[in-house]
């Protein structure tokens, strides 16, 4: 492209604006300045970002940032913010710290603000593992049904949120079933037989090839201990009920030989550690009431 050339400025014949007297190749330059009003409204933020600069933190220092006149900041903001909520939940945490779990649902206000204090509870503790209702996943018991493998009732809730299950805690909740195929007690026939046995309990379709009367030899030997005679299951040791149609670990022939061969055993952590009491006993009374609590 050719360097403009310059000219006198002239009009412009088809738009009646004077030219800037810079012409590319034939082609002239108009002249035509911002409009007034455009130019002082830029003029004015221009003025208002520097009185901004002065009021409010604004430029970055090398570890923090200007200050601004007012001293506000979003973090102090945010800070005084939950101080407030903190005053005006205040006497309803009081409340029910001194309330006894059961009575708590005889004061309608307090029932409602325990239910949202363990919901909210709930959603940042337990809900990665449970689920966000509360209906569990493979391995994760759903809290939502009446069966309990540690028990129902406000004590054995707690208790089994207080001091978790298969951890380090001396209190905690403890019941190992023994991985028979692994360990070498059983072996894989008899895993497939009592496997299929165990899922006869619980009233499930068996394949023709299973030997269910020896099959219920060895559970008679081996299960009934922990499981009970009829499959009912034992909450003093956390074994499920093998009765019901709620498998934890999945009620295919292949799930269930795969528990019985290596076992589940899972372990849940003792949030009386993590939390404090009151908010234990919001998440008690929130699990209790989501599931038919004992
Ligand atoms: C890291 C995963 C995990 C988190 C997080 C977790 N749990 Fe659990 N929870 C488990 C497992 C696994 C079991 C079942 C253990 C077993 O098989 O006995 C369980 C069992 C339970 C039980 C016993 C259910 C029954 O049938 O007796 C309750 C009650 C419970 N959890 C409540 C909670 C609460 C309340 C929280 C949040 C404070 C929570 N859990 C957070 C993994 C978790
Ligand atoms: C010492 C007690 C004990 C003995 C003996 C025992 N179990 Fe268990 N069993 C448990 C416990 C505890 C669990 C729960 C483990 C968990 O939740 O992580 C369990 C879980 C299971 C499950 C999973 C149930 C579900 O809901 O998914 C099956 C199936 C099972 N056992 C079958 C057997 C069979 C078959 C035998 C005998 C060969 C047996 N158990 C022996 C304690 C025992």
């Amino acid at each position: 492209m050719a360097d403009p050339e310059h000219n006198e400025p002239q009009v412009d014949s088809v738009t009646g604006y004077k030219t800037t007297g810079h012409e590319w190749d034939g082609l002239t330059e108009l002249n035509q300045p911002l409009p007034r009003w455009w130019l002082w409204i830029f003029y004015a933020t221009i003025l208002w970002s520097i009185g901004y600069w002065i009021v409010y933190p604004a430029w970055p220092l090398v570890f923090s940032a200007t200050n601004g006149f007012l001293g506000w900041n979003s973090r102090t903001a945010v800070d005084q913010e939950i101080a407030e909520l903190q005053d005006s939940r205040g006497p309803m945490v009081d409340r029910l710290t001194n309330t006894e779990i059961a009575a708590i649902r005889d004061d309608p206000q307090l029932l409602d603000f325990t239910l949202a204090y363990g919901r909210a509870a709930f959603q940042e503790n337990c809900a990665p593992c449970h689920g966000a209702g509360g209906g569990g996943a493979k391995g994760y018991p759903n809290l939502i049904d009446d069966a309990w493998l540690w028990g129902g009732s406000f004590d054995d809730i707690a208790h089994t949120i207080t001091f978790g299950i298969r951890n380090d805690s001396p209190d905690s909740r403890f019941g190992d079933m023994p991985a028979f195929g692994r360990d070498g007690i059983l072996t894989p026939t008899e895993i497939r037989d009592v496997s299929e046995y165990t899922r006869s309990l619980g009233g499930l379709a068996v394949p023709a090839s299973a030997d269910l009367a020896a099959g219920a030899q060895i559970y008679a030997d081996n299960c009934a201990a922990c499981h009970g005679d009829a499959g009912e299951g034992d909450q003093e040791l956390g074994a499920p009920s093998v009765q019901d149609a709620i498998w934890l670990y999945g009620s295919d022939s292949e799930d269930v030989i795969a528990t019985v061969t290596n076992a589940r055993n899972s372990s849940m952590p003792a949030w009386g550690e993590r939390l404090d009491p009151t908010s234990v006993k919001a998440l008690t009374f929130y699990v209790h009431n989501l599931g038919g609590g004992e």
